[in-house]
């Protein structure tokens, strides 16, 4: 059975201003893990995370002056089996839109190795993890923060529908198959996603608004859509659309448009 949780989410007017909302949910939670002595954050690629890196690289802006840059170390959700340099990379687009613009230690941005064979690139991250974390035996990883995107297939990381890993339960990182994209990715496994300290969605456009209403409010069937498995273990998940995405949600009577949904 899957974890009841509590989907707290928040409907933002333009692709904009929720890209300015997850800014200040990074900010935020990379301040208050670095209280605890490093903030670890795993990040997820596409093309909705552009324009919030864009704005936490800005000096114009606040995020900037208020990300504890020095006491992060950042990770990716996933990666396209491509070297980075690639168009496709998760890594480059990062890269690009942030990394090259702040204050981060090269040493403490562990990129998934896209380059390489997906079992090899699959298994040194998993130990890349296990050696920044310092866990011993079976222990697994609890990420500061998890930001997630949502595909319009309901695919979330690399866990696409129908796909081996979706099943996988030991594992931190695996290399799943995608036939429907005929090409290999490299994932985080979805009960260590679950396992973050805080775990939110980012999605834009009216092209995500069916699936949304499917994995919020449709019947439970994570195998069509794995964005459903994701339930964390702290019974909170956060969600950030803009209104074009929330189209077919419950429409939030509260003036700031935010509204929460009990999953059971
Ligand atoms: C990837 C991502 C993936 C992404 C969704 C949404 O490597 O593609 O990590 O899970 O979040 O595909 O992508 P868009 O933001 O481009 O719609």
């Amino acid at each position: 059975m899957p974890r009841p949780v509590t989907v707290v989410y928040r409907v933002l007017p333009t692709p904009g201003d929720t890209a300015r909302a997850a800014a200040q949910l990074f900010t935020d939670a990379a301040v208050k893990a670095a209280t605890r002595g490093i903030a670890r954050i795993a990040i997820s690629g596409g093309t909705t995370p552009k324009t919030m890196f864009a704005l936490l690289a800005n000096p114009a802006e606040p995020f900037l002056k208020q990300v504890p840059w020095d006491k992060i170390e950042l990770y990716w959700v996933d990666e396209r089996c491509v070297p980075p340099d690639n168009a496709e990379s998760n890594y480059r687009m990062t890269n690009e839109a942030l990394l090259s613009k702040v204050p981060l230690p090269a040493e403490r941005v562990h990129r998934m190795e896209g380059e390489l064979d997906p079992e090899v690139a699959a298994a040194r991250y998993e130990s890349t993890i296990r050696n920044t974390f310092r866990l011993e035996g079976a222990e697994t990883p609890t990420f500061d923060l998890v930001l997630l995107g949502m595909g319009d297939d309901g695919h979330t990381a690399s866990l696409f529908p129908h796909t081996e890993a979706l099943n996988e339960m030991s594992h931190i990182v695996v290399p799943n198959h995608v036939p429907q994209k005929d090409t290999w990715r490299i994932t985080l496994t979805w009960p260590v996603i679950n396992q973050g300290r805080e775990v939110a969605f980012l999605i834009e456009g009216a092209g995500k608004a069916q699936v949304v209403r499917d994995v919020f409010l449709g019947p439970y069937q994570p195998d069509t859509h794995p964005s459903q498995l994701i339930r964390p273990a702290s019974g909170r998940l956060a969600l950030l659309l803009d209104a074009a995405a929330a189209a077919k949600l419950p429409k939030s009577a509260d003036s700031d448009s935010t509204g929460t949904l009990e999953l059971r």
